[in-house]
């Protein structure tokens, strides 16, 4: 048998670097970890550290990272700590493969380095190719580095296409749960609140993309991420709501054929796939049971209802530096209703302002994209008296 695969693990205290663990810890004889990193959970890398013996842990914030150097001050290993240990994380170069899931744009930066070190990459933080796909993708091509899908609807489409000619695809259609508030009305909607949006029906996952999964931001999102992971045309793009999450995407082929990948709504199963691919490693956990189910179903997307998946694929034909600026209004305006600071149909409304007043640019490198979120971001905050309301 092969010795284990290394693994540099971005953001391993959350949703999926937790998950990416239970997968190590299943398959311990096959993956090893060499490197975590996280932001500011000091307690919980500091226990991660502990149980998987990595030699490197990155710690964004510096006091944190003061803190878990002194909690693992007895073992053979290096505490870095601030967004340099980020980078140092995603292109360890002991790991054969780097886990890219911290939330939001803050992945970009180790992404984008990870991807010029020519290292494979476990691609779960989608907001690194909505933002500069057409960045990372070019630059991969020239360094060698592959990048393998972690999203449940992209490790989908990615396995749906093993064997497949990609030129006899005809369209290509991602599954959308419909996010925690699918049944309300639109009254319903603006009397939510951030812990009624928390409460996914089928996912558990970070707060960000819970959010993102209510607006169906996070469907605008991969939508993107789509594009650029299987170089797709965006008109090929689609949508189709399906409650149970056990059909992940579609792929509709010229003749009329159409390939599925269907599981059970577990990111352990994606991640697991990524890690292993080409080969396929057992799992205890059983496929769907199809007979119990008795029935999926499926319904056509209302683009009315949900205005951030037309917002997705407006910014995505612009282009350039308009998906940048889509995904800046989106972070904030998550942040500030996770706050309590606006209600729920206000994220779009944000989102929708900052594309109609950012002028776009072709997004040529990395620091026009970065110069570009920190100007949206400034945007949303310079205007924020037109949507915040006191807290109650
Ligand atoms: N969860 C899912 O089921 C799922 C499915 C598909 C795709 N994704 C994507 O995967 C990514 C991660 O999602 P998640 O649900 O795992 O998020 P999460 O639970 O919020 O975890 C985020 C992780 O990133 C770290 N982090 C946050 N901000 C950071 C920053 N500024 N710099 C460095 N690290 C930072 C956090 O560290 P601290 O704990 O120290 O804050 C934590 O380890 C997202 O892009 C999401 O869209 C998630």
């Amino acid at each position: 048998m092969s010795p284990p695969k290394r693994i540099a693990l971005l953001g391993s205290t959350g949703s999926i670097g937790r998950q990416t663990l239970d997968v190590v810890s299943l398959h311990p004889d096959r993956f090893r970890i060499v490197a975590l990193a996280c932001r500011r959970s000091s307690a919980e890398v500091v226990a991660q550290a502990r149980r998987f013996r990595p030699r490197l842990v990155a710690v964004v914030d510096e006091a944190s990272a003061a803190e878990v150097a002194s909690a693992l001050s007895d073992m053979d290993l290096q505490v870095a700590a601030g967004q340099e240990a980020m980078v140092q994380c995603a292109t360890y170069e002991e790991a054969d493969i780097t886990v890219a899931a911290a939330a939001g744009v803050a992945g970009l930066v180790p992404v984008w380095e990870a991807v010029k070190a020519g290292k494979t990459l476990a691609l779960a933080n989608k907001e690194p190719l909505v933002v500069a796909g057409h960045l990372i993708t070019a630059e991969a091509a020239k360094s060698g580095a592959k990048l393998l899908p972690v999203d449940s609807e992209h490790s989908a489409i990615f396995q749906s296409l093993l064997g497949q000619r990609k030129d006899a695809i005809s369209r290509v259609i991602l599954t959308a749960s419909g996010g925690a508030f699918r049944d309300l009305s639109d009254d319903e909607l603006a009397r939510v609140t951030p812990a009624d949006a928390l409460a996914h029906p089928t996912w558990q996952m970070g707060p960000k993309v819970t959010v993102d999964s209510a607006t169906l931001m996070n469907k605008g999102l991969e939508l993107i991420e789509a594009r650029w992971l299987f170089d797709l045309a965006p008109e090929i793009l689609d949508v189709v709501l399906h409650r149970e999450s056990i059909v992940h995407s579609f792929i509709e082929f010229a003749d009329g054929s159409v390939l599925a990948h269907l599981a059970r709504p577990d990111m352990r199963l994606p991640i697991q796939f990524a890690l292993s691919y080409p080969e396929r490693l057992p799992r205890p956990d059983p496929p769907p049971d199809f007979a119990a189910l008795g029935a999926l179903h499926f319904a056509a997307f209302e683009p009315a209802r949900w205005p951030c998946v037309a917002l997705a694929r407006e910014a995505m034909s612009v282009g350039g530096t308009a998906p940048t600026a889509l995904n800046a209004a989106d972070e904030v305006a998550v942040a500030w209703f996770l706050a309590g600071r606006i209600p729920f149909p206000t994220i779009a409304q944000i989102v929708e302002f900052a594309l109609e007043n950012h002028t776009p640019t072709a997004g040529e490198s990395l620091e026009e994209l970065l110069e570009t979120d920190r100007r949206v971001r400034d945007l949303v905050e310079r205007n924020a008296q037109k949507w915040i309301r006191s807290v109650t």
